[in-house]
């Protein structure tokens, strides 16, 4: 956060966040052929007998690779409780990812029992009735504290977002489009604001921040990583994206074969200038049916209290030896 004094007022980080995000924002939003690439080749692969149960078990990672981020918050009053926060982003459900993949991993996360869930979009491929293929497994995860989401390029595809949307809020999802909600955690008070997708939503800064408090720890859902400078600027503690999939594919010596963030945020922990991003690789797959050396990803984020600041004790004067009772025996 910067320090601002009525001599040297600090510029209206709103507007210079908005103009950060738009510049982000900048790319046409003409058709891209790998959208086009991924429809027919999943038209393709609905022709397939058991499909999904093929790649469920023998094309998807079976490991779940577990990533664990501790975020100290300084605002909040030392003590020993900690908040978990499991992460995931990149579902796809849809052609390639069905129903019994997304099952086992939500019964994974579940297992885990964190206190909030956080969705970073990207739900379904390319349809919006696929959407309604998630009945009876959002049930599944149910953390205490609530889940919280923002949508993805591919949510918004066709114009379907607000679909979508509105049925993740009826199965206890809340759907965060440039607004935020303030919660109440045994560790202290906790604000989640989403901002709407980078390339297909309407992302609004100074609506996103209107209603948080500087004052009180700020977790940003976004599902493209590149409004993180934005969010670091504005003093946000943490940011949850998730969109590069990691590359999907990664070679040897190269690294993923697709790279989708400006700033190099492919995926995992960042910290910059106190403020923490975390990337995820994304749980499913878009295009091919493969994950190469780079498995489903799931980001387990831990908030915890600033540490007490130590007292310094006084040094002890040591007794002369002469005063002792040992040395007067
Ligand atoms: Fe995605």
């Amino acid at each position: 956060m910067s320090s601002k004094t009525p001599e040297n007022p600090a510029p209206q980080q709103p507007a210079s966040a908005a103009a950060e995000i738009s510049a982000a924002t900048t790319r046409p939003r003409r058709p891209d052929p790998s959208r086009f690439i991924d429809l027919a080749l999943g038209r393709m692969y609905r022709w397939i007998p058991g499909f999904e149960r093929i790649y469920a078990r023998h094309l998807h990672p079976a490991r779940l690779n577990v990533e664990r981020v501790r975020v100290r918050l300084s605002s909040w009053e030392p003590s020993s409780h900690r908040i978990r926060i499991a992460h995931l982003s990149d579902i796809h459900l849809g052609p390639i990812v069905g129903r019994e993949t997304v099952r086992s991993i939500f019964e994974l996360v579940a297992a885990r029992r964190p206190d909030i869930v956080c969705l970073t979009g990207d739900f379904v491929n390319h349809s919006a009735r696929e959407i309604e293929r998630y009945e009876g497994l959002l049930e599944i995860l149910r953390p205490e504290l609530g889940m919280f989401a923002v949508l993805g390029n591919h949510d918004h595809y066709a114009g379907r977002g607000a679909t979508i949307a509105r049925y993740l809020e009826e199965r206890g999802v809340q759907v965060l489009v440039n607004e935020s909600r303030h919660i109440e955690t045994p560790a202290g008070p906790l604000q989640i604001a989403g901002l709407d997708d980078l390339h297909f939503g309407e992302p609004d800064v100074p609506k996103t921040m209107s209603g948080l408090d500087p004052k009180l720890p700020r977790v940003m859902l976004s599902h493209h990583p590149d409004a993180f400078p934005a969010a670091r600027r504005e003093g946000f503690d943490l940011v949850l994206s998730g969109h590069t999939h990691g590359g999907q594919i990664c070679l040897p010596w190269i690294g993923p074969i697709l790279k989708h963030s400006r700033h190099g945020y492919h995926g995992g922990h960042f910290e910059e200038e106190g403020s923490h991003l975390f990337v995820s690789r994304g749980l499913g797959a878009v295009v091919l049916p493969i994950r190469f050396r780079c498995a489903a990803h799931l980001g387990w984020i831990e908030c915890l209290p600033a540490p007490a600041p130590r007292l310094r004790q006084p040094r002890r004067e040591r007794p002369s030896r002469a005063t002792t009772p040992a040395a007067e025996s």
